[in-house]
């Protein structure tokens, strides 16, 4: 079984030449991308003088304050460098794997993806090109590199710069990828280039440099006057120059700069109006960053697991699995049910915390109890775990805060890396309790022998279709507006998609106010058809599944009753968008990854509601971030 994985970086960059020292103002840069967490950072320095010109590369497997702590002595006055964090679904996050990435007098930071690398380094290992980690970016580096010597060798008239740009010009047209990079040459000390595809690269002009980031939030605390590179434009900046110049055309252009009216403030929620906003459109990156060390790297489709060893114990006996969890987290367990059913043949049951207890469970040997949480204090939740623990059972957590009460009370941690969720309503801990979920469940699946390769493929896909939902974020914002003066709205979903229902239901309702109820699309007839008149929203998950039929005619029988129909489908679905008012086309994607994608847009569909009515989206009326009351 060929797993193959889809190498996918989702990077902090930050890069700085002029007259002052470099490393704490890379440095600065790289904490404020740290809301987003990391597995590696990296920083490379260069100083241009007369007599001396030294270049330094420190990195670390790690978060910033380790890169921080090992370039205490190093960095003194150099005045030119470029800085990485690193998430990458791919390898085991190291120091080698960590960027900056230097091929001969080439040392380059990248964010984004390239799809082609595998042939490129394979081309160039034929032709004699040594590599050091497995990372796509060194691949670029290294392309640079080739044809740069190759570019002098035939013409050593021209000039170092010249060279650069030839060689970077060549290497662009032969990689495939949504990637923005920025580089040195240690032949030409004091500058940066840089160049986008796909992925944003933002520079400041200050009094005294130049300051250049992936992300507009390192820039701001030192001025609002921001330039956001365009695709086929090469960003070449020194202490006097800072200018693009035209991959095509060669044409010289000063910049187009744009003032930014960030406050502090915004620049915490990253410019967006509420943190929950800034959280939805982080989801791409936390499910990269869960992701991230975990998704097999070789071709026994082993995810990679702390504690591996007793993690392959622990199922391998497992018999019956508890979940148990509270609101947003306990519909994360109803879906995970259907993950362990199907693929680890697991009797998964599902238990809401506050009820666990009063049922008196069944504990035996091969019980294994997990509980979800975000805050991982939850004191309901908290209450079963002790239940657990006493019966003596093996026990697990997926929980967003590792060093809180429910990690480390649990025998087993399954992180999150979500990083801070500030907005009440959860978002992205939910799409990252989803992913590990499925994760965890495909790996104990494949250890008793079930695979399902479309579904492991279409996790390491997350986060670009993720990405490609929040294109039309507007859209979905703009639907949810419309339903501010419903009465009720109703949702519903069959399979994978029922715990997504309530979890829609349960968004709409903590946002808005107004009276939402997620059921099973199968129950409608059973009673809560009665509700159904034209002026009650139905929203209705139908993905083409093993579902889809019964999804359809249970859309007709709303559609007879005159209910007002939003369905959230696969995109090009026409039979859907035929039967509904409004339709919300998705990616196709695998069934275990298919719930992940569905809950983007009810996130927006609450998300606009909440606005258009006013509400308070990031703490709503009557609700804390974590309940620590039973
Ligand atoms: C979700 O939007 C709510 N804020 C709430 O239901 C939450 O999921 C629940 O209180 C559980 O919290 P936890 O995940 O931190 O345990």
């Amino acid at each position: 079984m060929h797993y193959g994985t889809l190498f996918l970086t989702m990077c902090g960059i930050v890069g700085y030449t002029g007259k002052q020292q470099a490393k704490p103002i890379l440095l600065e840069g790289l904490k404020r991308l740290e809301y987003r967490g990391y597995d590696s950072a990296g920083l490379a320095l260069s100083s241009p003088s007369p007599t001396i010109q030294n270049f330094v590369i420190q990195r670390n497997a790690g978060p910033v304050q380790g890169l921080i702590d090992a370039s205490t002595k190093i960095g003194l006055s150099e005045t030119t460098g470029i800085a990485h964090t690193r998430w990458a679904t791919h390898g085991v996050p190291n120091e080698t794997n960590a960027h900056p990435h230097r091929a001969g007098n080439i040392v380059l930071v990248h964010n984004g993806i390239i799809e082609n690398y595998a042939q490129i380094k394979e081309k160039l290992q034929h032709i004699g090109v040594q590599f050091s980690s497995q990372t796509d970016t060194e691949v670029f580096a290294q392309l640079i590199e080739f044809h740069r010597v190759q570019i002098l060798k035939s013409d050593t008239t021209l000039n170092e710069e010249d060279a650069v740009l030839r060689a970077l010009k060549k290497a662009m047209s032969e990689v495939d990828g949504h990637y923005a990079i920025l580089f040195m040459a240690l032949t030409i000390p004091g500058k940066l280039f840089g160049v986008q595809n796909g992925a944003p690269l933002v520079a400041s002009k200050l009094k005294d440099g130049c300051l250049i980031a992936s992300d507009i939030q390192a820039i701001i605390p030192y001025h609002n006057e921001v330039c956001f590179l365009p695709k086929g434009e090469i960003l070449i900046v020194d202490e006097n120059h800072f200018e693009t110049r035209n991959l095509k055309t060669d044409k010289v252009s000063v910049p187009k700069i744009e003032r930014m009216d960030w406050t502090a403030d915004k620049v915490e929620k990253n410019g967006f109006e509420t943190f929950m906003l800034k959280e939805i459109f982080q989801q791409p990156l936390v499910v990269a960053d869960t992701l991230s060390g975990r998704l097999p790297s070789d071709e026994s489709g082993a995810f990679i697991w702390d504690h591996f060893k007793a993690h392959e114990v622990l199922w391998k006996n497992a018999k019956r699995l508890y979940l148990v969890a509270c609101g947003t987290s306990y519909h994360a367990a109803m879906t995970a049910k259907y993950f362990f059913e199907k693929w680890a043949r697991i009797d998964c049951q599902v238990d809401i915390a506050s009820e666990f207890r009063y049922r008196h469970p069944v504990f035996e040997t091969g019980t294994v109890v997990g509980v979800i949480s975000q805050s991982g204090e939850t004191a309901d939740t908290l209450a079963a775990l002790a239940l657990a623990n006493q019966a003596g059972v093996s026990t697990f957590s997926i929980c967003n805060v590792p060093s809180s009460t429910i990690s480390r009370e649990s025998g087993f941690h399954y992180p999150t890396m979500a990083g801070p969720e500030i907005g009440v309503a959860s978002t992205k801990a939910f799409t990252a309790q989803l992913t590990i979920l499925c994760a965890l469940a495909l790996d104990v699946g494949r250890l008793r022998g079930n695979d399902d390769l479309a579904s492991f493929q279409a996790l390491a896909r997350l986060p670009h279709d993720i990405d490609r939902i929040l294109k039309q974020s507007e859209t979905f914002i703009q639907i949810g507006a419309k339903l501010k003066d419903q009465k009720i709205i109703l949702f519903v979903g069959r399979g994978t998609m029922y715990p997504i229902a309530l979890e829609g239901a349960l968004k709409m309702k903590e946002l808005t106010y107004i009276p939402s109820e997620g059921f099973a699309a199968g129950e409608l007839k059973h009673g809560p058809i009665a509700y159904i008149d034209p002026n009650v929203t139905i929203v209705t998950l139908a993905p083409r599944d093993e579902c889809y039929a019964k999804t359809i005619s249970n859309l007709e029988e709303i559609r007879a009753r005159g209910g007002h129909i939003v369905a959230i489908g696969t995109e090009g679905d026409e039979e859907i968008k035929k039967i509904s008012h409004e339709f919300i086309g998705l990616p196709a994607s695998a069934w275990g990854t298919m719930p992940i994608l569905s809950v983007i847009p009810l996130q927006l569909l609450a998300y606009g509601c909440a606005k258009a009515l006013g509400r308070n989206i990031d703490k709503p009326r009557n609700l804390a971030k974590s309940v620590t009351v039973e």
